[in-house]
């Protein structure tokens, strides 16, 4: 009896054993696979030589596009040669945390009956004073609200609240600005809503109308701001960003049909460096379809995460480059297309750092210019782009 137990009990061992070693060689293979993936992306012979050495403001002018980065206040204020960069650079500068009601230490919104404009009027400023376009980012995001939010907000004054914060937010730069996100990543098909919207206090206190209401009031608060809806996750061959396609365009359709004054899409645009699931195609078919509804399009919030590409600096920068210049080929190839963001301008200022570091523990490198300002592989890759991309003409 003693004996059999023991057997057991060594069987017992054994399998355990051997499934431990299973799952070890599965997740061997798989990271394997994964790493040969990677390689496979990477063309040491792929050319990203430009012409001349004019800023990517110029290049894109050149073709009727706008080009331009978001910048923080806090690093533009203090940072001067980063400022001089942003001048250089850019035809367009959009505040990356500034206008959002709660981000950052000097949030917009920080009590209910109040508005910080101190950080935005310095930004608005800094852009007039160098001749950029200002862009403003975002009206209406359920996903960065101030604290006091919860406490304040209910279905009784939620409109009331609403209204408030448009009209005294565009109308302070009424006339002043290129276009506004109204209305930032709305849609979440996986929160199981048959119109794809994502559940968010707007959506809970207002119904799903408070979307074309934003867009209402802000444009009768400035009639001459483009109006965008900005949402993510819409660039890959994959079932997740399908449905989020589907689902924006649907939400696009919806919109166009009530008539409401909503002009492009934004599309953020952060980009993977491993990823192998970009098709050009499928892509280009997407933008052809908001077009084809009277809508602009900006690709608004570019970047590349290389926190799964190797340690190489100069094989990295070459990754990141050819995802640059591969979504840049395609996106410029629609005349809908009219401008292109990248968020941030130097690997020494970005939210990359922050959200999506290396698990080695060095710098990121996602942008055009590295953390000493100096021109990368990325920023020939934008280049190349602009140089390659049809003229827009008036009648786009
Ligand atoms: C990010 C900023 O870059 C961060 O610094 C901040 O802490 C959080 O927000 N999509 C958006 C942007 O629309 O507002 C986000 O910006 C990045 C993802």
């Amino acid at each position: 009896m003693a004996k059999k137990q023991l057997l057991t009990r060594r069987h017992i061992l054994w399998i355990g054993l051997g499934t431990l070693a299973g799952i070890a060689a599965v997740a061997q293979s798989k990271a394997m696979y994964k790493a040969q993936k990677i390689q496979s992306l990477y063309n040491p012979e792929r050319d990203f030589s430009v012409v001349e050495k004019a800023s990517l403001k110029e290049r894109a002018a050149a073709k009727g596009l706008i080009f331009g980065a978001a910048g923080r206040y806090r690093d533009l204020s203090s940072q001067t040669a980063l400022a001089t960069s942003f001048a250089q650079e850019c035809g367009m500068l959009v505040p990356e945390w500034e206008f959002k009601w709660s981000a950052g230490n000097r949030p917009l919104r920080p009590a209910p009956d109040k508005f910080d404009f101190s950080a935005t009027d310095w930004m608005a400023n800094f852009a007039q004073t160098n001749k950029l376009l200002y862009r403003g980012h975002t009206l209406v995001w359920g996903l960065s609200l101030p604290g006091w939010f919860k406490e304040t907000v209910n279905r009784q004054n939620a409109e009331q609240f609403l209204v408030n914060h448009i009209k005294t937010v565009v109308g302070r730069y009424a006339g002043q600005m290129h276009s506004w996100d109204v209305v930032n990543e709305a849609i979440e098909p996986f929160d199981e809503r048959s119109d794809g919207l994502r559940k968010t206090p707007w959506l809970e206190f207002l119904g799903p109308d408070y979307i074309d209401f934003a867009f209402r009031v802000a444009a009768k608060t400035d009639p001459k701001a483009m109006l965008v809806y900005n949402d993510y996750g819409l660039d890959y061959d994959n079932s997740k960003d399908e449905a989020r396609r589907t689902a924006v365009l649907k939400l696009l359709e919806r919109l166009k049909s009530k008539g409401t004054p909503i002009h492009a899409l934004g599309i953020q645009a952060h980009l993977w460096g491993d990823a192998t699931d970009f098709n050009p195609k499928k892509f280009r078919n997407f933008l052809r379809d908001v077009s084809s509804l009277g809508l602009k399009i900006l690709i608004t919030e570019l970047d590349v995460v290389d926190k799964n590409l190797p340690l190489d600096v100069d094989v990295r920068d070459r990754m990141v480059a050819s995802v640059y210049e591969d979504y840049l080929s395609a996106a410029l190839d629609e005349p809908a297309v009219i401008a292109v963001l990248t968020w941030g301008l130097s690997d020494g200022y970005t939210y990359i750092s922050e959200f999506h570091s290396r698990p080695d523990g060095t710098s990121v490198r996602p942008l055009p210019l590295d953390a000493a300002l100096k021109r990368k592989l990325a920023w020939n890759a934008i280049a190349r782009a602009f140089d390659k991309a049809p003229q827009r003409t008036a009648l786009n």
